[in-house]
């Protein structure tokens, strides 16, 4: 990938065009980086689209709002979809090849298949979206199967997400690199999200409470204070703040299960609350 190049990137909407480019790609000796995404593109997305050009010989960007990842009382018609913007900032970055199937290219008529989860996939978002991660990790093995990428790149803003697919390619021998990248962030420390279009005013400057009260929460467990303490404390913040809280949980890095000794495991902090009708999810490192 060139960064800066003018040319517009190849549009691939079939699974056979996108697994033809790959193997004039790899015929050629190229690696490429793959940037899955539901399109709206923003800052964090871009992050990861340059550190896959700089990660790999060509990159390909998937577009596609997948809607087996959402429920049915959830927001899968109103998702923003910006088709022509995005096209333009990737064409800005000179990714090489955008994958944009259609529904029926992804979900064929008899389509039966899912992949079934368990491990990192259980609790956290699971507990409030039960088929959320089935179709994710079914749309991503789709993703890569048709790409075949070297190397896939996910923003760690979806925590849960990137532990789920980790697993999954590791348990199925799908053979790509999985790379988690840090959260891009406003100013004011919220996490960027397409969702965050839905906020109105009042709401958007209440937002970053979110993150301001993981902090809170990471810095008590760091002085050694009681975890679950600090966890009620955050909740009680939040919906004062105006959130109405899923969860908010400590939890270990590697697997998600539950915290036996703080002292002695990799930690992370993990939220997710609404907001008028907008529903944030954030997460930090402890
Ligand atoms: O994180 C997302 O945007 C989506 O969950 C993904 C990974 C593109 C699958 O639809």
């Amino acid at each position: 990938m060139t960064l800066n190049a003018p040319a517009s990137p190849r549009i691939d909407p079939t699974v056979d065009r996108a697994r033809l480019r790959s193997f004039e790609w790899r015929s050629k000796g190229l690696t490429s980086a793959l940037v899955p995404t539901m399109g709206a593109l923003h800052e964090g997305h871009l992050a990861l689209v340059r550190a896959a050009a700089k990660r790999a010989d060509t990159v390909v960007v998937s577009i596609f709002v997948n809607p087996t990842q959402f429920g049915p009382a959830e927001d899968f018609s109103s998702y923003p979809r910006d088709h022509a913007g995005d096209l333009a900032k990737l064409a800005e970055l000179g990714v090489d090849a955008v994958f944009m199937p259609s529904t029926e290219e992804m979900y064929p008529e008899g389509f039966a298949t899912t992949v079934s989860l368990e491990g990192p996939a259980l609790g956290l978002e699971a507990d409030f979206r039960p088929t959320h991660f089935q179709g994710v990790a079914t749309v991503v093995a789709k993703l890569l199967l048709a790409t075949q990428p070297d190397i896939a790149i996910f923003g760690e803003k979806d925590y849960q997400q990137l532990l789920v697919i980790r697993r999954m390619v590791t348990d199925l021998g799908i053979p790509v690199a999985i790379e988690g990248l840090p959260t891009v962030r406003e100013p004011d420390g919220l996490a960027l999200s397409s969702r965050n279009a839905y906020l109105s005013e009042a709401e958007r400057a209440t937002a970053p409470l979110l993150q301001a009260t993981l902090r809170a929460v990471a810095g008590a467990v760091l002085a050694g204070d009681d975890p679950a303490t600090a966890l009620a404390t955050a909740r009680d913040t939040l919906a004062a703040g105006g959130f109405a809280v899923d969860y908010v949980e400590l939890r270990n890095a590697d697997t998600l299960a539950p915290v036996a000794d703080p002292a002695c495991e990799p930690l992370r902090l993990l939220a997710a609350a609404t907001l008028g009708r907008t529903r944030l999810i954030d997460n930090i490192a402890v």
